[in-house]
């Protein structure tokens, strides 16, 4: 059998996390064949809720599991992970402007950074959730000099896959049949779910839609503000689609992704489609067997897309301004 995968997993006794590790452990990360050994941060006062997390693993009897390690410390927890899924972040609480926020998250994904950078192991990949989400990122690479910038990525495929269910139920279509979708920008409010260069039966799914009020008024909003819609609806936030979107993002970046399609993953900014280096945005990717993803180039964007994704575009600088102001990177 092969050497197990060492996948550590920040914020693990909290609500994605219960989700999250037992489809890891289960094989629907790396595949049947996988064994998987599961390092898993949380901070102190949680440590006894993650100690019940793993007896049910231990319940579970997964046969892919090889181990479970957990604690405190990331500089431990972190040593010689391949795989790192940082989840665990400071949600906004009542009475918190968005500095307060940045500079609480910008502790957290600092010292984490500076963890991996110190003891992950060398073909390290790094994927935040934790919002928000791409800042994060952005500060954790910032402060993991010796790990390569593209190796830390921010989650916008729970955006992706709520663009293609609302799009596939427009049309009355499977899911399936729904290619090409593109989650440009930030992880926020202001993203841009692009159907301009998505297709529906192998044909352009804005004209299949044909209804360019629906596409403004109606499917852009209900994307962007699914997560407040599920919180209104559910009372707590989304945790098992975005355990789901964590899993499926690890999964398609290690392994690759389908011909004749991509995904959205923010990832650093290479300059294209004038998004400045130095961010972390959501762009259309493809990912090729050995784990290594490109930007897809050459989409027309038109000047709707054009507007909607500099807009998205510009808070991701903003928040960039923000988090230099602050020290963080
Ligand atoms: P939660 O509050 O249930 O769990 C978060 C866990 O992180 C808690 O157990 C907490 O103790 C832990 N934590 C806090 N600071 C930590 C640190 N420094 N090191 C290790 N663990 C730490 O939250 P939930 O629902 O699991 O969500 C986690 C994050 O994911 C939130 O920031 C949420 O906004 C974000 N999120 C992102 C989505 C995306 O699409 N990118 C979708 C849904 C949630």
């Amino acid at each position: 059998t092969q050497a197990p995968v060492k996948v550590a997993v920040t914020g693990a006794a909290g609500q994605i996390g219960y989700s999250l590790l037992f489809r890891i452990a289960s094989g629907e990360l790396l595949g049947p064949d996988q064994p998987i050994e599961l390092r898993l941060l949380e901070i102190t006062p949680a440590l006894k809720a993650l100690e019940g997390v793993v007896m049910e693993l231990d319940d579970c009897a997964f046969p892919l599991l090889s181990k479970v390690e957990i604690g405190d410390d990331a500089t431990k927890v972190f040593d010689g992970v391949n795989l790192a899924m940082l989840v665990g972040a400071r949600p906004r609480t009542a009475g918190m402007e968005r500095g307060d926020l940045l500079s609480a998250n910008g502790a957290i994904f600092t010292a984490q950074g500076k963890a991996l950078n110190a003891v992950a192991a060398d073909d390290i990949k790094v994927l935040v959730t934790g919002n928000p989400a791409n800042t994060n990122a952005l500060i954790a690479q910032s402060n993991a000099p010796d790990i390569p910038a593209e190796r830390f990525n921010a989650l916008t495929r729970l955006d992706h896959n709520r663009a293609i269910s609302q799009v596939a139920n427009k049309l009355g279509v499977p899911v399936t049949e729904v290619k090409k979708l593109t989650i440009w920008g930030n992880h926020s409010a202001t993203q841009y779910p692009d159907l301009f260069n998505a297709e529906v039966n192998g044909k352009n799914a804005a004209a299949a839609v044909n209804d360019e009020a629906w596409i403004e008024n109606d499917f852009i909003p209900t994307v962007a503000k699914r997560g407040a819609a599920i919180i209104a609806a559910r009372g707590s936030s989304s945790a098992a689609s975005a355990a789901n979107a964590t899993i499926e993002h690890m999964h398609d970046w290690a392994l690759g992704t389908p011909e004749g399609d991509w995904v959205s993953m923010a990832v650093p900014s290479d300059g294209s489609y004038g998004v400045p280096e130095g961010v972390i945005s959501s762009f259309p990717c493809t990912v090729s067997a050995e784990g290594v993803y490109s930007i897809v180039q050459g989409l027309s964007i038109n000047d709707f897309s054009r507007a909607k994704i500099d807009a998205s575009v510009a808070e991701l600088v903003d928040e960039k301004k923000a988090v230099t102001e602050l020290g963080l990177i």
